[in-house]
């Protein structure tokens, strides 16, 4: 591991040449794909390290706060378990109606408090754009966990890991995105992501008022992409590779009606994917709520608790480029 000899108050020796260190991760547009192949390589060796000793020292000092001011399970706990199997330790603030945010401050004042304390801030906040606000206000690495409807960066990378761990390969997919295209923030960052590689087909199949947002229709298109849009599943789950299911978000609709009319739109069940390939996967961010059903959770081809696993190596290895150990 290179260290940094001019000084000697680094004593855990970040890189500061390399190309990650003290970088924010605010969108997939900052990956190119032989960025995202390095990510995947530090990841795999970040499993091999877990598989092989649990926990170690390489960010041993190194403090990050997990700021939250949207609910979380995956992300929060995977970036706290991500930073303590690295040595380093975690300043949680899940539940910011503890903290002086409820007193007004600014997303900015906060930030620029806690990095005071902190080496590295992962932010999730309901709207969009806030990831690039806190990183102009700081000079710490800012890693964005979701910007309301904007994007989910490091979802996305512990997506294509997985698909890249379950199928061997990002190249020449055929990939069904179901549900909430409106809103979900997961499939706007992993269909820029997949556009990246070579020969793969977009699906998208959601009530109308779910569509993919024509931003990321018409980006996706210019890397040219192909991509369809379809009212059913059944039209083209039998030669997807991956299906990607996301929840529809109650929480994001202003009108409660428009909610309740496309709730169950779409349900996966063990009958429905008796059309499907046997060797292909089913993918969802969680949670779920009943988009995919319960009695096909023993099938292989479910790979969504997988995916949370992935989730955990893929934030590992993003932590450890942004200071410097990668
Ligand atoms: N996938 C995801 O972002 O899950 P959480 O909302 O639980 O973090």
């Amino acid at each position: 591991m290179p260290t940094n000899s001019s000084s000697p108050y680094l004593p855990f020796g970040e890189n500061k040449n390399a190309a990650w260190y003290g970088k924010d991760i605010i969108s997939v547009k900052q990956f190119s794909r032989a960025d995202l192949e390095y990510v995947f390589g530090v990841a795999q060796q970040m499993r091999g390290m877990v598989e092989r000793v649990g926990t170690f020292d390489l960010l041993k000092g190194k403090i990050l706060a997990n700021l939250f001011y949207e609910p979380s399970t995956r992300t929060s706990s995977s970036f706290t378990a991500a930073m303590e199997r690295l040595g380093g330790s975690v300043i949680p603030i899940n539940e910011v109606k503890y903290s002086s945010v409820t007193k007004g401050e600014s997303l900015a004042d906060t930030i620029r408090t806690l990095e005071c304390y902190t080496d590295v801030i992962v932010l999730r906040h309901p709207e969009t754009g806030s990831a690039a606000i806190a990183a102009k206000a700081a000079k710490k690495p800012i890693i964005n966990a979701g910007d309301g409807v904007g994007e989910h960066p490091t979802q996305a990378l512990l997506d294509t890991l997985t698909i890249l761990e379950e199928l061997g390969r990002l190249d020449d997919l055929n990939v069904t995105l179901l549900g909430d295209l409106k809103y979900g923030r997961t499939v706007h960052s992993l269909a820029r992501l997949l556009s990246q590689f070579s020969n793969v087909k977009l699906n998208y199949v959601s009530p109308d008022i779910l569509k993919m947002p024509q931003d990321v229709v018409e980006e996706v298109g210019a890397k040219g992409v192909s991509q369809t849009e379809y009212s059913a599943l059944e039209e083209i789950l039998p030669t997807t590779d991956v299906l990607y299911v996301t929840r529809v978000q109650k929480e994001r609709f202003e009108d409660l009606s428009d909610y309740e009319a496309v709730k169950g739109a779409y349900v996966i069940n063990p009958e429905i994917m008796k059309a499907a390939k046997e060797k292909m996967i089913v993918m969802h961010p969680l949670p779920r709520v009943n988009e995919i059903s319960a009695d096909f959770d023993d099938d292989p081809r479910a790979a969504y608790f997988r995916q949370m696993e992935y989730g955990l190596y893929a934030r590992m290895a993003l932590l450890a480029m942004v200071l410097g150990k990668a």
